[in-house]
C-alpha cells in the first residue's frame, strides 16, 4: 500500500478528452509514475493552466490507473471555472498533478460478495472500486444512480468487469426503476447475503447507504467529498465529523471511510 502523505508531483499530458454524459467529462492522462502507484478510491490534486488567478487544483478520483500504458483516467462533472478549462484542454497539453492522495478502499482476504452503490458522478472511484474486487477475486453487484438517462454513465464499464447484478435508477424514470440508489439497495441487502457495501456519491445518498448497511449488519465504506484548499492536512478545509468526537480530514484521513467513523 502507498503510506499516506506520499503524494508528489508528476507532470502529466492529455491523451484524450471527451464527453460521457450530459455535463460529465472522461479525461485520459499519461502520467506513468503516477498511473503505477494509485490505487482505487485514492485522488489526484489536478493542476490547470489558464487564468492565473484560479490557482487551486482540483481535487478528483479516478477510475482506471494503467501502470503499463501509463494512464489515468478521470471522469469529473463541469461545475465551475477550473473544471471547465479542464474539460477544454486539447490532446498534448498537459501541466501538473499531485498524488497519490489519501488512503484507498479496502478489500478484505476472503471477502464476501459485495454491493458498490454510486449516484452521479460518484461513479468514478466505484469502478476503480470494482477493479480491485476483481483483482482479488470478489463478486460484486452495482446500483447506479443518475438524476435523469442523460446523466447515466457507468453501467457498460461495471457490466464488463464482470457485475454480477447491475440495477440502475434515475429519480425520473427515464432508464432503469424510477426511484434512488437507497430503494434498489434496500431490496438487495433483503435478498442477500453481502460482506461490503463501498458507496460514492451525494452524501444525502451515502447517509441513506450507511443507515441501511447498519440496519443490516453489513459493513460499508463511504468515499467523502468536500471543498479542498491546501490538500495536505494543514487547512482543515476538508473536516467531516467524527462519530468519536472531533473531526476527520478528508484529503489525509480520508477521502474512503468505515461508514460507522462518520458522524451522518
Ligand atoms: C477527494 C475528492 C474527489 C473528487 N472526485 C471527483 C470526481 O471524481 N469527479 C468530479 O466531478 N468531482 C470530484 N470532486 C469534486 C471536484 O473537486 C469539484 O467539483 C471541483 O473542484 C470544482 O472545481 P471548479 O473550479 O470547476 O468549480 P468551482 O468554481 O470551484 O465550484 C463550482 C461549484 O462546485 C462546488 N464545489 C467545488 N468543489 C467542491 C467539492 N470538493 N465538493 C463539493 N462541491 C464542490 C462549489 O461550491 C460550487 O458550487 C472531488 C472532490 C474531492 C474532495
Ligand atoms: S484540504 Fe486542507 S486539510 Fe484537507
Amino acid at each position: 500500500m502507498v503510506p499516506k502523505g506520499k503524494a508528489h508531483l508528476h507532470d502529466y499530458v492529455v491523451v484524450d478528452n471527451e464527453g460521457v454524459a450530459e455535463g460529465v467529462q472522461r479525461l485520459v492522462m499519461r502520467a506513468p509514475a503516477l498511473a503505477a502507484e494509485l490505487m482505487g478510491g485514492q485522488f489526484v490534486n489536478v493542476a490547470v493552466p489558464g487564468d492565473p488567478s484560479h490557482l487551486l487544483r482540483i481535487p478528483l478520483a479516478f477510475s482506471a490507473a494503467d501502470a503499463a500504458a501509463g494512464t489515468v483516467e478521470l471522469e469529473f462533472a463541469v461545475v465551475g471555472e477550473g473544471t471547465r478549462r479542464l474539460a477544454a484542454m486539447a490532446p498534448d497539453q498537459g501541466a501538473t498533478v499531485v498524488g497519490p492522495c489519501g488512503n484507498p478502499w479496502r478489500v478484505g482476504e476472503g471477502q464476501g460478495r459485495s454491493v458498490l452503490v454510486c449516484g452521479g458522478i460518484g461513479v468514478t472511484p466505484i469502478v476503480a472500486c470494482a477493479r480491485m474486487l476483481v483483482a482479488a477475486g470478489v463478486v460484486f453487484d452495482v446500483v447506479v444512480g443518475a438524476g435523469t438517462a442523460a446523466k447515466l454513465w457507468g453501467t457498460d464499464e461495471l457490466e464488463a468487469l464482470g457485475a454480477g447484478r447491475v440495477v440502475v435508477t434515475t429519480d425520473d424514470g427515464t432508464a432503469g426503476r424510477k426511484g434512488f440508489t437507497t430503494d434498489a439497495l434496500a431490496d438487495l441487502l433483503a435478498s442477500g447475503s453481502y460482506g461490503m457495501v463501498y458507496t460514492c456519491g451525494p452524501e444525502v445518498m451515502m447517509r441513506g447507504v450507511a443507515r441501511l448497511c447498519a440496519e443490516a449488519g453489513v459493513a460499508c465504506q463511504v468515499s467523502m467529498e468536500r471543498m479542498m484548499t491546501c490538500g495536505f492536512g494543514a487547512c482543515n478545509t476538508c473536516n467531516v465529523p467524527a462519530a468519536k468526537g472531533g473531526y476527520l480530514s478528508v484529503c489525509m484521513d480520508g477521502p474512503v471511510f468505515d461508514a460507522e467513523e462518520v458522524a451522518w
